[in-house]
């Protein structure tokens, strides 16, 4: 009896736990988003009208194929923000570990990689 309960919890309640905490850590990733990466990857330009390297350099290389404001992508995978926070590319730093840490890595990644537009509603719906 108890190794049916403990088959039954395990595959009824994962699902659920999974959804909650992935919209958790989309929220907590929102905020670390704005906080090392939107100064670079904001969709707008600041009010004084300053350079956005990130999100310049996107709109020029894919010229409107995929936005170019990161939190409007719906293509990019967790491994592949991992990979870039974590190694840089070109122009963009890498950031270590003492600056984000991997949980935190983890969140911004969820964040990102499930079109953040959707994620930041939090409403468990995406
Ligand atoms: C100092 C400015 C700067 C900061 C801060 C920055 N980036 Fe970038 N990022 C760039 C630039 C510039 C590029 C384009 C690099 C290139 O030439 O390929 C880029 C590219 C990327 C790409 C690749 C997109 C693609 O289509 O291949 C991802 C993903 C990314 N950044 C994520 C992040 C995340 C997440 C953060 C915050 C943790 C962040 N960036 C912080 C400047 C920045």
């Amino acid at each position: 009896m108890r190794i049916v309960l403990a088959i039954a919890l395990c595959c009824l309640i994962p699902p659920a736990q999974a959804a909650a905490a992935n919209s958790a850590a989309a929220v907590r990733g929102r905020e670390l988003f704005e906080h090392w990466c939107s100064a670079c990857h904001a969709p707008e330009p600041t009010e004084d009208g300053r350079y956005l390297p990130g999100t310049n350099t996107l709109q020029n290389r894919y010229k409107g194929r995929v936005p170019a404001a990161l939190e409007q992508r719906t293509d990019l995978t967790e491994a592949y923000i991992e990979a870039v926070i974590r190694s840089g590319l070109h122009a963009m730093p890498r950031f270590r570990k003492t600056e984000i840490s991997d949980r935190q890595m983890h969140d911004i990644a969820a964040y990102l990689a499930k079109g953040a537009q959707g994620a930041a509603r939090s409403d468990g719906a995406t």
